[in-house]
């Protein structure tokens, strides 16, 4: 960034003296908002393409409006282009260089519009396509954990409530509960990218504008579904923002509930899986160590996603309509969110992919120590007829003899467990294994086996709308 020794403010007209450095740089948007430069220049193209067709301006002015924006793209892409901290804003800067390079025409570009509608306009543009980015990766990631969880349909681990040992599940039965957070996450990002898609431009600074715009045409040009239909609320609204920031926190809520059992099932005493070297780093003072970065960082930045939510809430709680100076800070938490949602999503993809390896032996030696089949026990004697209020007690009481015994339940003899209950005979033996407890839980949303590769093969059935089009997938 070089600044110029004399600013040339677009709004100088009617000021007397300059801004000092310190208020220059604390106006300023220029270091943030030079990543919506694309979207800018799309916004002005289609701007320009509409007062052409109107006759707002000429046909010689479009095209070199066209020109000029193609060179200024060139520049931009080679790295040439001189951002200015005098220029404010990504829009006097590229408003400025156009002007430099084809005169007259660059002046008219403004005509029937405000950088009110026009930033509005680039942060939806710029946001639909992040959703888009976000739309793809969560569907790569959702599925390597489908294919995680149908190759660990039948892997036993235990089920924890309170995070005590309760009932046996299969690895993929836990894995297809995130499959389940992530959807209803995608289904929030098509839904907020439904009220990102409309088009401010026309609201100009807040009333409209006296030309004869056709805001349709404009829509259409950008792709947007419909135009804002308030003027005012056109450029002041920033609901699409919030709620783009709340479908990332709640994202990163899952992404770091799943982190904390990742970080939990590595720890040695635990010890279900293992996680790839390359999503971990050592210490620098103990040699033996190897930690959860990648889970514990994810976990950690879940704080500033929901930060980024508060600050944008906090942002429009008090603003008087219509376009405040306050808005300018809704950009950083938005990239910031956009930003830590599509790495991660990344990172996790390639993690679920074949970063875990998981310790079959390990999660069912778990299972041995918690009494994880007490219930199929309760379960046995209601199916002979005790009440299972009774059922329960006795149980427990069978628990309690086997703890103090150190066995498991189903270690203990058949005589020892009937004198808990006559009731119980040697088919007693089949509902207390893992394997029965599972197999008895078969029904659709239960952890048989057989139910999980049927919801593993749904799950990729109900994917199939969050999936890209095979070309924009490619691009
Ligand atoms: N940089 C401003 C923003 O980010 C652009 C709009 C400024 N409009 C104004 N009237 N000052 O919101």
């Amino acid at each position: 960034m070089n600044p110029s020794p004399a600013p040339q403010y677009t709004w100088a007209g009617r000021f007397s003296e300059p801004v000092s450095d310190l208020v220059k740089r604390y106006t300023a948007s220029i270091a943030f908002d030079q990543r919506l430069w694309r979207h800018d220049m799309q916004g002005s193209l289609a701007h320009a393409r509409m007062l052409a067709r109107q006759g707002i301006i000429g046909a010689r002015d479009l095209e070199d409006i066209e020109r000029g924006m193609a060179i200024i793209r060139q520049e931009i892409e080679n790295g040439q282009f001189q951002w200015s901290v005098d220029l404010e804003d990504v829009h006097f800067n590229l408003e400025k260089r156009l002007t430099a390079l084809i005169g007259d025409a660059g002046k008219r570009l403004h005509t029937g519009r405000s950088r009110n509608d026009q930033i509005a306009t680039d942060i939806r543009l710029y946001l639909r396509d992040g959703i888009d980015g976000i739309l793809a990766l969560l569907a790569v990631f959702q599925a390597a954990l489908i294919a995680l969880a149908e190759r660990e349909a039948a892997t036993p681990m235990p089920g924890f409530t309170h995070l005590q040992v309760a009932q046996p599940v299969t690895f993929g039965h836990h894995l297809l509960a995130y499959f389940e957070m992530f959807l209803r996450d995608g289904e929030r990002f098509v839904d907020c990218r439904r009220r990102v898609n409309r088009l401010p431009l026309g609201a100009a600074a807040l009333a409209g504008t006296s030309y004869p715009i056709d805001r349709a045409f404009v829509a259409a040009e950008l792709g947007f579904e419909a135009v804002c239909e308030n003027s005012i609320d056109a450029v002041s609204d920033r609901d699409f923002a919030i709620e783009f920031c709340a479908a990332c926190a709640l994202f990163m809520t899952h992404v770091s509930r799943l982190s904390e059992e990742l970080a939990l099932w590595m720890n040695p005493r635990v010890g279900f899986i293992r996680l790839a070297d390359r999503f971990c780093t050592g210490s620098s003072i103990m040699p033996q160590k190897k930690n959860p970065d990648v889970p514990e960082l994810a976990r950690g930045k879940t704080g500033r996603v929901q930060g980024d939510l508060v600050a944008l809430l906090t942002l429009m709680k008090a603003q008087p309509l219509a376009y405040n100076k306050d808005n300018q800070e809704d950009k950083e938490p938005v990239f910031d969110a956009l930003d830590t949602v599509t790495d991660t999503l990344r990172i996790f993809a390639d993690m679920l992919a074949g970063g875990i390896r998981v310790r079959a032996d390990a999660m069912r030696e778990a299972l041995r120590q918690g009494f994880a089949t007490a219930t199929d026990l309760a379960d046995y004697l209601a199916r002979k007829g005790v009440p299972f209020r009774d059922a329960h007690a006795i149980v427990g009481a069978a628990v309690k003899a086997a703890e103090q015994k150190g066995v498991d339940l189903p270690e203990l003899t058949l005589a020892e467990l009937q004198a808990f209950s006559p009731l119980i005979e040697r088919d007693v033996f089949a509902a207390l294994t893992v394997e029965g407890s599972l197999a008895a839980r078969d029904h659709v949303g239960g952890t048989a086996p057989d139910q999980v590769r049927a919801a593993a093969a749904r799950a990729r059935q109900r994917l199939e709308p969050f999936k890209p089009p095979p070309a924009a997938a490619a691009a």
